[in-house]
């Protein structure tokens, strides 16, 4: 193989010599580069091969040949793919999400393998792209086709020739001889540079971003014209066969390396081969803990049997083989960056800043947002506007941010730090002592009134259909609401002149309104918007006293005896009902005829075991004395302080005092804390 510059002196002078040389010369780099990452020449070095190349085949085009590295883009812009039929199924493979599962796999392989001591395993890493099968005849890249339904694919022959890391033509000296036919299975794959590099240049040319580098792959893959995909950074990396004829091997491992003899990439520095399960959880945990550094993205590792023989003995199922399983990562952690910091107004006020990022999937959902919580939130992570960071989204929540890539900051980034001016209404933004909210001190910002009216008409509230954010938002700005009591004085008129209404669906909202009348007193309650109550405490306090007004006038003292309500919730209760205006909203909203519906009473205590009952607790059990207090009342019994003989029970947690050897003394019987969960109901 040649290599090195080539200077002009050792330069063929026969033009058919001297197209040889070069194609071997370009070939041979492009093993370097994309292959073995290690290149020998310069980009500019590169380019003028190519160039001289593209110059004598111009003025000699008897003498080009399809595996010329000119003729990667080539063709017409197709108006659809054709079909490939895969001579071997591309199946897929089954997921196993922990430790568990994957000992699990193991001990179903080794049960179809009795006769093995020892199942040796490779593990590679999971590559996050396309499936796609490469076919070479005789050494030359023929048809390319993406997995399809695993039997049949996508004809994308034409783009796969323009990716530069899919060589034309095989490096024949490779381990497996001289092969007539080989199927190459792989990922088309994008690195996350440049998948960056590529969103920026579109967002500059107005173009829709990628949301991640698995959807640019791709997206570029499925170009109709091939001439689009050449100029896509799209990348390679072989691991497996489909069908093969003039060559074999013995193991897995085996066809890794000789893959890579070929000439074509693959992931070898971080595969490795494994004996026994133990040894794949350690490489798995290798992966896991690279997976940020690695320039491209991995949703796992693959572990497969590495014997052929024993792939052949083990089988396959429907889709997927028994002798491999995908060892998924978590899947909702993802990498983006935040673009700035968003400072939104909630309906107490409160500033909270939200970090607005650069679309990314994460856990098959794409994510824009995350909230930053509150100052100390963003101070004791250090998140800065520009930062690069990990994200994390936990079920359906908003995604958090996890950690900040501190090496990808920005030279001149600064620490950030929440206004002290609302956002919206330009009031002061006050950070009390002691607490982590900022919020505007501002009782009537516009911020808070949308918010709260929001709150009020959505769904787990008043349910007002048809009454949405733009709408609020109109209502709020045209100084039409001044609370949520107004919303039932609108009239027709009134709302058919909004933007975006016509007098059907003024006239709809208005039925919506009326609607809205009878709602059960929790959801009433939780639509006021008291903050810390939430539709769980709401069913609380509803369940204990009957009806808002009743609520309206209960003390903190009463409110912190209700099982479930704690002192915050009681304040906070306490303070909304202690404050005019909102006493005037209420009786304005029951005036507008707004009639919540009583909550049906739970079962009167009467048969509970507890009711009439006198309890007596000594030593710590799991719950503060203040709950246990709340438990016994609202089975309908009482809590003492000390023992005698008209106590019932006595409740002894660890470490019991002399109250227990009292009870013991006068015959009271004593409960575990287990018995007394059984004896309230919980
Ligand atoms: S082997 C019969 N190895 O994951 C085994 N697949 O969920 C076929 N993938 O469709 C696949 N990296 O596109 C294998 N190192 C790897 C892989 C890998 C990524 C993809 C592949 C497959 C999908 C299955």
């Amino acid at each position: 193989m040649p290599h090195g510059k080539l200077g002009s002196d050792t330069a063929s002078a026969d033009p058919a010599d001297r197209i040889r040389e070069l194609r071997d010369l370009i070939r041979h780099h492009d093993l370097r580069y994309y292959v073995l990452d290690s290149p020998e020449i310069s980009d500019t070095e590169y380019d003028k091969l190519f160039r001289q190349l593209e110059e004598i085949e111009a003025s000699h085009p008897d003498l080009v040949t399809p595996d010329s590295p000119t003729q990667r883009v080539g063709g017409k812009p197709l108006d659809k793919f054709g079909q490939i039929t895969h001579a071997i199924p591309m199946l897929s493979l089954s997921n196993v999400f922990d430790e568990h599962e994957l000992r699990e796999f193991d001990e179903r392989v080794r049960k179809g393998l009795p006769d093995i001591d020892l199942v040796s395993y490779t593990v590679e890493p999971k590559i996050d792209g396309v499936a796609v099968g490469l076919v070479y005849e005789n050494g030359l890249l023929g048809s390319a086709s993406t997995r399809g339904d695993g039997y049949t694919g996508e004809d994308v022959s034409l783009n796969i020739r323009t990716i530069k890391a899919i060589p034309l033509r095989l490096e024949q000296e490779g381990l497996l001889g001289s092969v007539s036919l080989l199927d190459v299975r792989g990922e088309i794959y994008m690195t996350r540079a440049d998948f960056d590099e590529l969103n920026r240049f579109r967002d500059e040319e107005g173009l829709a971003s990628f949301a991640n580098p698995r959807n640019a792959a791709a997206g570029s893959l499925r170009q109709l014209d091939p001439r689009e995909t050449a100029r896509r950074p799209l990348k390679f990396f072989a691991h497996g066969l489909g069908r093969v004829e003039g060559a074999s091997a013995d193991t897995h491992w085996e066809v890794l390396q000789a893959l890579r003899a070929l000439g074509l990439p693959v992931a070898l520095d971080q595969c490795a081969r494994c004996r026994g399960i133990e040894e794949v959880l350690s490489h798995y945990a290798l992966l896991h803990q690279r997976r940020e550094s690695l320039p491209y993205e991995i949703d796992g590792a693959v572990v497969k049997v590495d014997s052929l023989a024993a792939q052949v003995r083990l089988g396959v199922k429907t889709r997927s083989p028994r002798w491999a399983a995908a060892f998924k990562f978590e899947p909702l952690q993802a990498r983006t960056r935040i673009l700035h910091i968003e400072v939104g107004v909630g309906r107490t006020g409160t500033l909270t800043p939200v970090a607005v990022m650069e679309p990314v999937a994460v856990g098959g959902v794409t994510v824009s947002r995350a909230t930053l919580h509150n100052q100390d939130e963003i101070d004791r992570k250090d998140i800065r506007e520009r930062d690069t960071v990990v994200i994390q989204r936990a079920g359906d929540v908003i995604p958090e941010v996890v950690r900040v890539i501190e090496e990808l900051r920005p030279a001149d980034s600064r620490p950030y730090l929440l206004p002290d001016m609302c956002p919206v209404c330009g009031s002061h933004a006050v950070r009390p002592e002691g607490q982590a909210a900022r919020r505007c001190v501002n009782a009537s910002c516009p911020a808070r009134l949308k918010e709260t009216i929001r709150h009020f008409a959505s769904r787990g509230a008043m349910d007002i259909e048809g009454l949405g954010t733009k709408l609020v938002e109109q209502m709020v700005d045209k100084d039409l609401v001044d609370n949520p009591a107004d919303l039932y004085t609108l009239d027709l008129d009134t709302l058919a002149r909004l933007e975006r209404m016509a007098k059907k669906s003024a006239s709809n909202l208005i039925e919506a309104l009326e609607q809205s009348k009878r709602p059960p007193v929790d959801r009433f309650l939780f639509s006021l918007g008291i903050p810390l109550v939430g539709e769980h405490v709401a069913g609380l306090l509803m369940g204990a006293f009957h009806d808002i007004q009743t609520l309206a006038g209960r003390t903190f003292d009463d409110l912190v005896k209700i099982h479930g309500v704690g002192p915050e919730v009681a304040q906070s209760v306490v303070d909304f009902f202690g404050e005019p205006r909102n006493m005037d909203m209420v009786r304005r909203l029951l005036a507008a005829g707004v009639s919540p519906i009583p909550l049906e009473r739970s079962a009167p205590p009467a048969e509970s075991p507890m009711s009439g009952k006198t309890v007596v607790f000594t030593g710590t059990i799991s719950m503060s004395r203040a709950d246990a207090k709340k438990l016994v009342e609202s089975a309908g019994g009482k809590v003492t302080g000390s023992v005698s003989r008209s106590t019932d029970y006595v409740v002894a947690g660890e470490d019991p005092g002399s109250k227990f050897d009292k009870a013991r003394q006068l015959g009271v019987t004593v409960l575990s804390e287990d018995e007394f969960r059984v004896l309230v109901g919980i």
